[in-house]
C-alpha cells in the first residue's frame, strides 16, 4: 500500500504519459516521482524512440525496461522533459536538486521545448526558502563557495558522503525566504566553482501536473 504522498506522486506521473508524442525522444529526470513515471513508461515503451536521463539512477531504470538511451549531443531538439521538483511556485519556477542531479537536469531542461513538472501537492509553495538550495560545486572550491554563499545571506551545509554523477559535491544552502529567485540564481551562477544551482527560475516549468486529493491539477505557464 502506497502512502498518501506517494499516491499523489504516482497519479501526477501517470498523467504525464499523455504528453509523449509517438516515436519521440524524451528527457527523463530523477527522483521518487520519476520512478513512478518510468514504471509507466514500461507500458508504452514501443512509443518512445529513446530517452535522455538526468542521472545514472534513471539511466539504469530506463535500461531495465529496454528503453534505448540517447546522447543529448546527438539530439538537436527535444520535445518534452519530464521531471519532479522539491518546490514549485505559482509561476512554474522550481527548486530542484534534492536528488543531486541538478546540473544535468538544468542542461536537459534548457534543450527541451516543454518542461513538464510532476509533483505532489506538498511541493506547492508561495515563497521559496523552506527547502535549502542544492548547489553543485567543484571539490576544491567548496570552502570558497561556502564563504561566498554566506556573503549572500546563506547558511551552507555540505551534503555528507555524497558525490554527484559529475564527481562534484553538493552544498545545501538555506537562504531564508527568497523574494527574487531569478536574481539569486544569477548571482550564484557568477560564483566561480559553482557548476549549477537548484533554482530553476530563468527556465521554469511550462506545465505542472500536480497530484492532489481531488485528482491531478494542470497548470500551464
Ligand atoms: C533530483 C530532483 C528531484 O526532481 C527532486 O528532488 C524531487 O524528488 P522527488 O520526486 O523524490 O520528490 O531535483 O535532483
Amino acid at each position: 500500500m502506497l502512502d498518501q504522498v506517494c499516491e499523489l506522486k504516482k497519479i501526477a506521473a501517470i498523467s504525464a504519459i499523455d504528453y509523449i508524442e509517438p516515436d519521440s525522444i524524451i528527457g527523463v529526470g530523477t527522483g521518487s516521482t520519476i520512478k513512478y513515471f518510468i514504471e509507466e513508461l514500461a507500458m508504452v515503451s514501443s512509443k518512445i524512440r529513446a530517452a535522455i536521463p538526468s542521472s545514472t539512477v534513471s539511466a539504469n531504470a530506463l535500461k531495465n525496461i529496454n528503453i534505448p538511451l540517447a546522447d543529448l549531443n546527438d539530439v538537436g531538439e527535444l520535445s518534452i522533459y519530464v521531471d519532479g521538483a522539491d518546490q514549485i511556485n505559482h509561476l512554474g519556477q522550481m527548486i530542484k536538486g534534492g536528488g543531486g542531479a541538478l546540473t544535468k537536469e538544468k542542461i536537459i531542461a534548457s534543450v527541451a521545448k516543454t518542461f513538464i513538472c510532476i509533483v505532489d501537492e506538498t511541493k506547492n509553495t508561495k515563497a521559496f526558502g523552506t527547502f535549502p538550495i542544492p548547489i553543485e560545486v567543484i571539490k576544491i572550491a567548496r570552502s570558497y563557495v561556502a564563504r561566498e554563499c554566506i556573503k549572500l545571506g546563506g547558511t551552507p551545509k555540505l551534503r555528507e558522503n555524497y558525490t554527484t554523477d559529475n564527481g562534484n559535491v553538493i552544498l545545501d544552502v538555506a537562504f531564508g525566504i527568497i523574494n527574487e529567485p531569478i536574481s539569486l540564481e544569477y548571482k550564484l551562477n557568477n560564483i566561480n566553482g559553482i557548476v549549477s544551482n537548484g533554482i530553476f527560475g530563468a527556465r521554469g516549468a511550462d506545465i505542472a501536473l500536480i497530484g492532489t486529493n481531488q485528482g491531478v491539477k494542470k497548470y500551464a505557464y
